[in-house]
């Protein structure tokens, strides 16, 4: 009789200790299927998001700037001059998302530097040495930098300091007879010429 009272006791407890497990397990599960998702979700975020990362700081970390090409007008009108002739030319400058426009002057002259096309090359008028303008001085016959001094030959090679180098000269190409240059700006107080980049 009392054995039978404690197996009557004991089977609720069996029933509950049963439906508990039942009950974790599904919660396990149901936390392994939560995660799952939630890695998922996360690994489609990213993998969407990317491009467009990619796309919004593109201009941050883009190390390319492009200038586009001058038009300075017909090779065969360069062909013949004797002194150096300066030129204001409009630059489209790309740096990124930012376009800039911007006017520089430039001298055509004769040289035959490794740019130079026909005889005639472009020099950049910023001077190697500290970057202020330098013009032609049309009664010494040179280029006289205002600023410190550097005198530089009608070809643009260096006659006198401080300045360490010669004037830089600018890429050049002829397309339909047009004498076409491309603005580029170079490092000042070395004895060589190295791009900016
Ligand atoms: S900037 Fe031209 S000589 Fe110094």
């Amino acid at each position: 009789m009392e054995d039978n009272s404690k197996q009557a006791n004991l089977e609720p407890l069996q029933h509950d200790s049963d439906a508990f497990d039942d009950k974790r397990v599904l919660e396990g599960r149901r936390s392994f299927f939560l995660w799952l998702i939630a890695v998922g979700a996360a690994a489609m975020t990213t993998l969407l998001s990317a491009p467009l990362v990619r796309y919004v700081f593109y201009p941050v970390f883009a190390k390319t700037t492009s200038v586009s090409w001058s038009n300075l007008g017909k090779k065969s009108k360069f062909l013949s001059i004797t002194t150096p002739v300066k030129q204001v030319v409009e630059i489209k400058q790309i740096d990124g998302w930012r376009e800039e426009i911007s006017r520089k002057p430039v001298y055509i002259t004769k040289g035959n530097s490794k740019e130079s096309l026909d005889g005639v090359q472009v020099l950049s008028a910023v001077c190697p040495h500290l970057g202020c303008e330098v013009p032609w001085n049309e009664a010494e016959g040179k280029f006289i930098c205002p600023c410190h001094g550097s005198v530089f030959a009608p070809d643009g090679s260096l006659q006198l300091g401080p300045a360490e180098r010669g004037m830089d000269t600018l890429p050049l190409k002829a397309e339909n007879d047009d004498l076409m240059a491309r603005y580029e700006y170079f490092q000042a107080l070395l004895s060589y010429k190295k791009q900016v980049e």
